[in-house]
């Protein structure tokens, strides 16, 4: 079934689809990955990445489309779970060909799966892909899409903070508090305003200068540390990661000082027991997952027609979700992570059986 190399080994069972797309002449390798479309057909987005080996790939795939399933289940969305990625560098071999012809591979799959950006694609490479599929989000505004998903992903990790500021302090506010944030990109970035507007104090980092100094400038209130460990060493109430995946691990948690963590990076949670390590430290983690769906819920809105509006709204909710979670959490005396995860496949079980309803 693989055309790429072997892959033995590696366990899609759990996946609904697993489809594996080549074209030579343009150099595309990519794999599209559905784990369940019981609530709808799946979303998520494209990542080209320069792999080490297709082994590598197809494991990304795999977990990375397994996790769009759940978040878009907690978001309230019509939506399965998908993801997709590309094989390869983007700056070497990203064409209008190879975009295209992986157009041609989402169209080929009726609308099961639909895609968006992701790491390495951007707005302007959904608007090629469009050329050759109607089954894809994230395209441009001139285009008819929803834009940046940034703005919103920030603004529901912002109402997912409130809800766990309130969990632990008893006010959905940041006011007063010190927040810090690792990552000033598209997401971080964007946080910090709504932090400053909403009376926190804000401390970050960054290993780009020039993400750094655009909040300096923008922002000179903030307090800029040297790095990550400076960060969570230092004096501050919530722990905010807004850069790659694994920012909790065996040797971050033992020295984190904050009591919530919640942001907007993907898989922060290093491996499984992270999450009781973090308990067992007294520290309320807010799922990511759950945090940082206000991006997929802006471009499932591009799906209708986009509307900023009612987009922002449905992100909004992202408050009532966590709040939900973290009382769940505490009544059934598991971890948040854990709750969220029970929640999703509820609905995913619930709402999917309905399916099973003949319509004559
Ligand atoms: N953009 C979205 O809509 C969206 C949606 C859901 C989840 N996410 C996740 O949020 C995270 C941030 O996404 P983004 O779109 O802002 O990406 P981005 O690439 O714009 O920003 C990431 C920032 O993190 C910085 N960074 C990398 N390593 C670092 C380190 N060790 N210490 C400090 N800073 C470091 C980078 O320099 C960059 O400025 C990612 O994990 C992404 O998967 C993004």
């Amino acid at each position: 079934m693989h055309v790429f190399t072997s892959t033995e080994g590696q366990d899609a069972a759990a996946h609904e689809q697993v489809v594996f797309c080549q074209d030579q002449q343009t150099g595309l390798k990519a794999i599209i990955g559905i784990y369940s479309t019981a609530l709808g057909p799946a979303l998520g987005g494209t990542r080209f990445y320069p792999y080490a080996s297709e082994e590598d790939a197809l494991r990304d795939v795999l977990d990375l489309s397994r996790g769009m399933a759940y978040k878009n289940a907690l978001a309230g969305l019509d939506h399965g779970g998908g993801k997709a990625v590309i094989w390869g560098d983007p700056q070497r071999v990203k064409t209008e060909p190879l975009l295209r012809a992986y157009g041609r591979f989402v169209q080929s799959l009726g609308g099961r799966y639909y895609t968006a950006c992701d790491v390495g694609t951007y707005v302007a490479d959904m608007d090629v892909v469009a050329r050759e599929t109607r089954y894809v989000t994230g395209r441009s505004r001139e285009h008819g899409g929803a834009g940046d998903s940034s703005i919103l992903t920030a603004f529901g990790v912002f109402q997912g903070m409130r809800a766990a500021a309130e969990h632990t302090w008893g006010s959905p506010t940041l006011a007063g508090r010190r927040v810090g944030v690792a990552g000033l990109g598209k997401v971080g970035k964007v946080l910090v305003r709504h932090l400053l507007d909403d009376g926190a104090k804000v401390v970050a980092t960054d290993v780009n200068e020039s993400a750094v100094a655009f909040v300096r400038q923008t922002h000179p209130q903030v307090d800029i540390v040297p790095d990550t460990t400076t960060l969570i060493t230092s004096d501050i109430d919530v722990y905010a990661p807004c850069a790659l995946g694994g920012a909790l691990d065996d040797d971050t948690v033992p020295i984190l000082r904050a009591k919530v963590v919640a942001g907007g990076a993907n898989n922060q949670l290093a491996h499984p027991g992270i999450e009781k390590l973090l308990a067992d430290r007294g520290v309320l983690y807010a799922p990511d997952y759950v945090v940082n769906a206000g991006g997929v819920i802006q471009v499932a809105d591009e799906i209708e027609g986009f509307n900023f509006e009612r987009a922002k709204l449905r992100a909004s909710r992202i408050y009532e979700t966590t709040r939900d979670i973290l009382r769940l959490a505490d009544t059934d005396g598991v971890p948040p992570a854990v709750a969220a995860d029970h929640l999703a496949e509820r609905r995913m079980a619930e709402v999917g059986r309905l399916r099973s309803i003949y319509l004559g």
